[in-house]
């Protein structure tokens, strides 16, 4: 049986790890030709031969999202290697968590737009050219539940992640209106069981202490289902706004969270 993208050729910024890496495995499977992103150049190679050593097809470029020169470069290669690009995850993201928005830097501010939102608009700006040469094609932003409810603490991963919200819904309508094809979806995850977690630094400048947050101990107080999410879960819901059975999606969220954004359940003993 065809896989779910057979034969298309996607592109997954952030690929190295978690969620990112949990889409570029199951694009793979699916029948995809993964390229995947993302500075991490000890996890990215290694996952491009994991995935070619299971019979799918994967390569890794070393990418920083927020340079523009590296975008341009990205997108040559993918042209010069397939000619094409149905498929593109703008997934590459970081959380910055602060006690209070007063003790937020303004170099982390910066930071912290400069991954989620920067990286996001480079990659439209620079994918769709390419992907509008077929006439069709499938963009996903990596959004959060932080995108569409205040995240105490992440207040400036909340702005990017809103933000990446609406820009995915107006990006939905340009090309809507250009009639190119192009379908474009957000994905919000809740708290999902990744490395992120561990990476979140909370010291009061935003930058240096790192106590990591464990998400299955969050996830229990506050996920209706009681537990965190694992990366595949959202990869699936990836999938679907990658694949033609979601033909007729375009400019919609897709919340995958465990139930956290419809509201509270009382916890079980
Ligand atoms: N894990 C969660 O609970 C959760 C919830 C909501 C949304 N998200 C979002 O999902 C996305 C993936 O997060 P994850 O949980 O898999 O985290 P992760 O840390 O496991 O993966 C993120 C990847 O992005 C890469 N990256 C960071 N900065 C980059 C840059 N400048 N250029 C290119 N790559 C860069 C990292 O090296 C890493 O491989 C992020 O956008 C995150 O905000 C995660």
């Amino acid at each position: 049986m065809a896989g779910q993208v057979e034969g298309k050729i996607a592109l997954v910024t952030g690929g190295a790890s978690g969620i990112g890496e949990a889409i570029v495995e199951l694009f793979a499977r699916e029948g995809a030709t993964v390229v995947a992103t993302d500075i991490d150049e000890l996890r990215g190679p290694e996952l491009a031969k994991r995935v070619t050593k299971a019979g799918g097809n994967a390569i890794f470029l070393e990418q920083d999202v927020t340079s523009e020169e590296r975008w341009i470069e990205i997108v040559a290669e993918i042209a010069k290697r397939y000619g094409r690009l149905d498929i593109m995850v703008a997934n590459a993201g970081i959380g910055i968590a602060v006690p209070s928005i007063t003790d937020m830097t303004l170099s982390d501010w910066h930071k912290q737009n400069a991954i989620n939102l920067d990286g996001v608009f480079l990659s439209v700006k620079h994918c769709l050219p390419l992907m509008r040469k077929h006439g069709s094609g499938s963009i996903i932003m990596m959004s959060s539940l932080a995108g569409l409810r205040g995240a105490p603490g992440l207040a400036a991963y909340s702005l990017t992640k809103g933000g990446v919200r609406l820009f995915a819904k107006s990006i939905a309508m340009e090309c809507a209106a250009a009639g190119d094809g192009i379908r474009v979806n957000s994905v919000h995850p809740g708290i999902i069981d990744t490395p992120i977690w561990g990476k979140i630094p909370t010291g009061a400048s935003g930058a240096g202490q790192n106590a990591p947050i464990d998400p299955e101990e969050r996830a229990k107080v506050a996920t209706p289902l009681g537990r965190a999410g694992q990366a595949a879960e959202i990869a699936s819901g990836v999938l679907y706004l990658a694949s033609d059975a979601s033909r007729y999606v375009t400019g919609t969220e897709l919340v995958i969270d465990g139930g956290m954004n419809a509201g509270g359940v009382p916890r079980r003993a």
